[in-house]
């Protein structure tokens, strides 16, 4: 919508988002958490999915208690048909589809000389594989319901360099994969956007080396247990991006391009967004 302000200067307002349905992929912590919360905050409906119950519980929770609305489902999204399974439950629950948020990612860091091809094989099943799959289904049950959607593809400043490491690669991935979506949907009223966050105080080291995430844990000023592959707490993180603000940013600054992006007035097409901290930190 178009509004003309006092001194008759047309400006663009936000699209309100109340009644609509999306579906956020790894949103038991992190950005996908931080998306969730905020596109509820708005009166979406969410489809909440990951693989740890409790932490997905939490999150349903806290959506809950600020009078939002989710539901909640446990899966692994490298299975395609868990994939298919989160489109169903929002037709389900809601009838609709309006935002499809692709952000379940994993990252391995390191050589690839030295690397276990495992590493690989998760990475790319759940960066790239899940996500095609998760915009095609999508795409399905937009076309379906005619209604205008959104799909937003959660990449990384690693797609931005041509030396990212398998990772980066995976990113790589997703932005031609986002950018030949949207070229196929062009006659279509769904918009495709990538996010490309920098470094964001999530847990999405907890498959780096545990002597970096112990750097991080001390300069947060708080106790914590690094184990490779568990998450760290909350309070952790959050301390440790205060204490890091140049180079660390907030998963709810990632979710405020997501709601951006999603919330423009229909012929508005947000195509790619990098959100980064003031200074880039290389692992
Ligand atoms: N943090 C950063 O600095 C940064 C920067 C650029 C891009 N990104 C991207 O942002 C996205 C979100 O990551 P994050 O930083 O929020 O990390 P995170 O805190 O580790 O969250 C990752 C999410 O993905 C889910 N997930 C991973 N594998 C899954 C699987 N096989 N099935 C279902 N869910 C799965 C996790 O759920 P469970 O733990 O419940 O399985 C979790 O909810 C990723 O795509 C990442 O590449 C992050």
């Amino acid at each position: 919508m178009t509004e003309p302000t006092s001194k008759g200067i047309l400006i663009s307002t936000a699209q309100d988002l109340r009644g609509r349905t999306a579906v956020v992929t790894g949103s038991s912590s992190g950005i996908g958490r931080a998306v969730a919360e905020r596109l509820a905050s708005e009166g979406v409906f969410v489809v909440l999915s990951g693989r740890d119950a409790t932490s997905l519980h939490e999150c349903a929770k806290r959506i809950s208690d600020a009078g939002g609305k989710s539901v909640s489902v446990v899966t692994d999204i490298r299975d395609a048909k868990a994939v298919q399974g989160l489109v169903d439950t929002a037709l389900k629950e809601t009838g609709r589809l309006d935002i499809f948020v692709n952000n379940a990612g994993v990252s391995y860091l390191g050589n690839i000389l030295d690397a276990e091809p495992e590493s690989w094989t998760n990475m790319l099943e759940t960066n790239v594989f899940s996500l095609l799959v998760g915009c095609q289904a999508a795409v399905r049950a937009m076309r379906a319901s005619a209604n205008p959607g959104h799909i937003v593809n959660i990449s990384s400043v690693a797609a931005l360099s041509p030396e990212s490491g398998v990772y980066g690669a995976t990113k790589h991935a997703v932005n031609v994969i986002t950018n030949t979506l949207r070229a196929e949907l062009v006659d279509d009223p769904i918009q495709v956007v990538t996010v490309m966050p920098g470094l964001v105080a999530t847990n999405i080291g907890r498959n780096v080396d545990p002597a970096i995430v112990a750097g991080l844990v001390a300069m947060s000023g708080l106790e914590a247990e690094v184990r490779p592959g568990a998450r760290l707490p909350d309070e952790v993180l959050q301390a440790a991006q205060a204490a890091l603000g140049e180079i660390m940013i907030r998963p709810e600054d990632i979710a405020e391009g997501v709601y951006f992006a999603v919330s423009q007035p229909a012929g508005v097409h947000i195509a790619e967004i990098v959100i980064r901290p003031n200074k880039d930190f290389e692992l």
